[in-house]
């Protein structure tokens, strides 16, 4: 689904990404982990076309992704959220997941942003796609409430319908259980376990190791921009050097599950 080879991203001095290579199967959830700093988010950036990476490449579905923009890379079927929700005020659940799959349609994203109207027949077609999706992800009962005003596990399914509203093949996840309790954060893990059985790839960024452990099928570590294991959940957590930069960091990163 998603292969990159020696992939480096640069911030003047700083290598925010050094020298990563490492591919994502399909059908899989695959996290990547490291402490705070370590080229996460970076990393999604250069996947998603948010930033050019400075050399090595990335394939998507075999196609060489790396430099294009991100509504090119959008097409092709990569969707993601973001560590920071991303949900516009004055939008309900519903017109939010929408907006996703107008990315999708001729009349486009941004007509979709400013409620422009596509044909009626396209418009209902959205709507009731977007609802399936609100049922999928157990938030169908807050389809007419404005988004913002929801509780943050609801924020987050919102903002993982409106990403599967394009109907990505590869689902980018950027810390989906930031600043969740422990019901959501279990509540999530189940959404997206549900989300990988029903044919979608998941890459994820994740904190909190026991959500990591419980849905992953393959882990990748980073410190410092580089990576410095890949395994699955058990040899992971067993792994010395990687025991090692968990245990120089503050609580909420610790390797417990
Ligand atoms: N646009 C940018 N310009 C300059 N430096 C950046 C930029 N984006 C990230 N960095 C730096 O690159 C490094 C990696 O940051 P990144 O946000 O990718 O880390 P992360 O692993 O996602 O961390 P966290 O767990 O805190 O989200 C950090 O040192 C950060 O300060
Ligand atoms: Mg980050």
């Amino acid at each position: 689904m998603l292969e990159l080879h020696s992939v480096h991203k640069r911030f003047g001095g700083l290598r925010a990404v050094d020298d990563v290579s490492f591919s994502v199967p399909a059908g899989v959830i695959k996290a990547i982990i490291g402490p705070n700093g370590a080229g996460k988010t970076t990393l999604f950036n250069l996947i998603a076309g948010n930033l050019p990476p400075t050399s090595g490449t990335i394939r998507f579905q075999g196609q060489e992704i790396q430099g294009k923009q991100p509504h090119q890379i959008a097409r092709l079927g990569m969707s993601r959220t973001f560590q920071n929700i991303k949900l516009f005020h004055s939008m309900t659940a519903l017109e939010s997941v929408m907006v996703g799959r107008h990315a999708r349609t001729k009349a486009g994203f941004i007509s979709g942003m400013f409620h422009l109207p596509a044909s009626r027949q396209e418009e209902k077609e959205i709507r009731e796609h977007s609802m399936e999706l609100l049922e999928l992800l157990e938030i169908a009962e807050y389809a007419d409430v404005e988004a913002t005003s929801l509780a943050f596990g609801q924020q987050r399914a919102v903002e993982m319908a409106r990403a599967l509203a394009a109907e990505p093949k590869l689902l980018l996840l950027d810390e989906p259980a930031a600043g969740l309790n422990i019901y959501e954060t279990a509540e999530v893990g189940r959404l997206i376990t549900r989300i990988r059985d029903m044919g979608i790839t998941v890459l994820l960024v994740e904190h909190d190791m026991s959500l990591v452990m419980d849905i992953s099928d393959e882990i990748v570590v980073l410190s410092f921009g580089s990576k410095i294991a890949e395994d699955e959940p058990t040899a992971i957590q067993q792994n010395p050097e990687v025991i090692k930069i968990y245990l120089g960091e503050d609580e909420e990163d610790e390797l417990t599950v």
